[in-house]
């Protein structure tokens, strides 16, 4: 193997169901390509997408990390790793300063400066910002602003979204990077890099929901005016459908799982009403068959209760009316077939399914929803390669933090600029 190099872009997806690492590279031709996959099962490190044994996670992380550095002939030295946490928090805050210079032109300073201001809200001692996203400016009283620099004024406000997380799960993440011998580049919540990877600009623009739906939990995301407003985890997921399976079918976990994943569906119009399955017994007798279209009468109500929770915590927040543009759902059990069609009916809001961009090399083994959040970070992790994001300094709420943290925020200012 060559030595261990910065050039790649190296994503790890942590997710409750599986661990991914996705080696990529610039070919020749300038174009990002996919040079190692690799896919480890997690379900013992995660529980609702919070790590929960350190050793498992670092067992699956290495499992994965191998597979993938095989297949690439390359050995990782840093990653973006794909973030989640039982206790996200968000908050829209607002920042105004007076414009300095005697000229009255805005420069980065007062950008620096408006943002300080902004992010001067109250965060609980065990939260650490994760994430800060302006969301547009106003000078002198002028809104909607995305790039102020340049311009002359005396009065800027800035907007701004800030994602905290629980420090104790970032502590974990480090932790897991570090005893797998990774150093970190970025930590990206999962929502965002999802969002990366499947919304179009002009949905962002006008208004969207990306419900990235995986084993357990739901993350939600909504954007308007090309940024995020509202971001929230739930922990519900794919595995509560697998476990009313098994109940209801009385079968086993893992046999109810390979079932849904074959056989599942949630809409009528996806099923042949004289279609069977079979459904393996227990205790070696002969298999039952059923009605494939009796698997929607226990599919279809968990699935519309958890989009019904989502559609409510929405409302109650005040973003429901905000998401008229579409919703767009990605995740494992976005795959179940007539999904979309049931999301359209509980939220009365056009869906469509969110598959992410197809990278060349071997981007085809990642051009499914499963793989949204592991697509994304690469896509984000190229536009922050020449950027430091100086992470090493996450975890700690001193003058180090900060200035770590406006690094992070100059990126977010390349992607509004
Ligand atoms: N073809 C399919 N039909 C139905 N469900 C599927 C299919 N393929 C995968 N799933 C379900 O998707 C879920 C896994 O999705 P995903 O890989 O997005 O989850 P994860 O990222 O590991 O977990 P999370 O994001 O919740 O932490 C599992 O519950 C699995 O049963
Ligand atoms: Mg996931």
């Amino acid at each position: 193997m060559k030595n261990k190099n910065d050039d790649l872009i190296v994503g790890i997806d942590i997710g409750s169901s599986k661990i991914i690492v996705v080696i990529s590279e610039i070919d020749d031709t300038g174009n990002i390509s996919i040079i190692g996959v690799g896919k480890a099962d997690s379900k013992n490190g995660i529980k609702g997408g919070v790590i929960i044994n350190i050793e498992s996670v670092v067992s699956a992380i290495n499992e994965a990390l191998e597979v993938a550095e095989i297949q690439a002939g390359r050995e990782v030295k840093s990653v973006f790793v794909g973030f989640s946490a039982g206790n996200i928090e968000t908050i829209n805050s607002k920042g105004i300063v007076a414009i300095s210079g005697v000229d009255k032109e805005i420069r980065e300073i007062d950008i620096n400066r408006v943002i300080d201001a902004a992010k001067a809200v109250a965060i609980p001692m065990d939260k650490e910002i994760l994430h800060i996203i302006p969301q547009g400016f106003t000078v002198d009283g002028q809104a909607g602003i995305k790039y102020p620099i340049g311009m002359v004024g005396t009065r800027l406000e800035c907007q701004i979204h800030i994602l905290t997380s629980p420090i104790s799960s970032i502590q974990n993440v480090l932790k897991c990077m570090d005893r797998a011998g990774l150093e970190i580049r970025d930590i990206v919540l999962q929502n965002l890099s999802a969002g990366r990877a499947c919304l179009a600009e002009d949905e962002k623009e006008l208004g969207v929901l990306l419900l990235d739906f995986g084993a357990e939990t739901v993350k939600a995301s909504v954007y308007y005016q090309q940024a995020p407003f509202y971001n929230a985890i739930y922990p519900l997921g794919g595995y509560l459908i697998t476990n009313d399976l098994a109940m209801g079918l009385k079968i086993p976990f893992a046999t109810a799982e390979k079932l849904k994943v074959a056989f599942g569906v949630t809409h009528y119009g996806y099923v042949d009403e004289e279609e069977t399955v079979q459904i393996p017994t227990v205790g070696g007798r002969s298999p039952k068959l059923l009605a494939r279209v009796n698997l929607i009468h226990i599919i279809k109500p968990r699935v519309e209760e958890i989009l019904n929770i989502v559609k409510e915590d929405l409302k109650e927040k005040g973003f429901f009316d905000k998401i008229s543009g579409g919703i767009v759902l990605t995740g494992g059990t976005s795959m179940l077939p007539g999904i979309v069609d049931v999301c359209q009916e509980v939220f009365d809001i056009q869906t469509r399914l969110g598959v992410p961009h197809k990278f060349s090399g071997l981007g085809d083994q990642l051009n499914s929803p499963e793989y949204s959040v592991a697509n994304g970070l690469v896509l984000w992790g190229y536009e922050r390669v020449n950027k430091t994001t100086d992470m090493a300094t996450r975890g700690k709420k001193d003058d180090g933090n900060k200035r770590g943290f406006l690094k992070v925020i100059k990126n977010f200012f390349d992607d509004l600029f």
